[in-house]
């Protein structure tokens, strides 16, 4: 059986002072036993890159692992303003979100750039969690399968057959992206079936092991039954990571 795994991305919100807080209720909610993973689960949060050194001296030794929401193509140098994957596992993050919605809609990102950000966080030991997910008007006129077929085809096509081993997908569709409306568990779970066996073409064995998330308002009420289909191994959490007894929630619903 594969492990699930929530990870939460808080994407640019809150202050020092604010995620320290938040992650000290966490910490609390798992050492209280109010949330129990057992070895059912991964937690990971990926805050806000200049509150990540402050937070992982915070989660060391405890249940929660570290990710970042980005991270550049390039290994060093003259990148004004980019972070390398390097440095995040200098800060000891494990994940990286790459090929994020917001990022490819509001900044422009490529399938090939997400490809070569995706190659260069696994070189320097990151887990990737690759972002994938069709637009409204894409879902209307058909398009769903085509387009999240594309989005991983570029990381096949970029890295081989074995792409996805060590690494994590998340199906997250733009019309459920903070908006309240969440994808059926029907609904996700045939995207997810649809992944499944794409990977599994190039590959049978990284196919049956690679997590599988879902993300598009994935909350406290939701989470149990999304995360009961076959092919949903967990969730990329967005608004709900940001309260932790709901976040505690979702990880609780993830640890049966
Ligand atoms: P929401 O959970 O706020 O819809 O965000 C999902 C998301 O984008 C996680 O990466």
């Amino acid at each position: 059986m594969r492990k699930a795994l929530v990870a939460g991305n808080w994407k640019m919100n809150g202050s020092k002072e604010q995620a320290e807080a938040l992650v000290k209720e966490l910490i609390e909610g798992f050492s209280s036993g109010s949330c129990s993973l057992g070895k059912q689960a991964d937690v990971a949060i990926c805050p806000p890159a200049v509150y990540l050194d402050r937070v992982s001296g915070l989660v060391a030794g405890s249940d929660i692992k570290l990710g970042a929401q980005n991270c550049s193509e390039y290994c060093s140098g003259a990148y004004t303003g980019e972070l390398s994957a390097e440095m995040l596992v200098d800060l000891a993050c494990q994940y990286v979100i790459l090929g994020h919605s917001e990022r490819r809609a509001l900044f422009s990102e490529t399938d090939q750039q997400v490809a070569k950000k995706f190659e260069t966080a696994k070189a320097s030991g990151l887990v990737p969690v690759l972002c994938v997910g069709e637009t409204l008007d894409e879902r209307e006129s058909g398009k769903t399968l085509d387009v999240v077929s594309a989005q991983i085809n570029a990381v096949i096509d970029h890295l081989g057959q074995s792409a996805f081993d060590r690494a994590v997908i998340a199906y997250e569709p733009v019309w459920a992206i903070g908006t309240g409306k969440t994808a059926s568990p029907e609904q996700a779970q045939e995207v997810h079936k649809e992944i499944r066996s794409q990977v599994a073409a190039s590959n049978q064995v990284v196919a049956e092991k690679l997590q599988i998330l879902y993300g598009g308002s994935m909350n406290a009420k939701n989470a149990q039954s999304l995360m009961a289909m076959a092919d949903i191994d967990g969730g990329l959490v967005g608004g709900a990571s940001l309260k932790a007894e709901d976040f505690l929630t979702i990880c609780q619903a993830a640890s049966r």
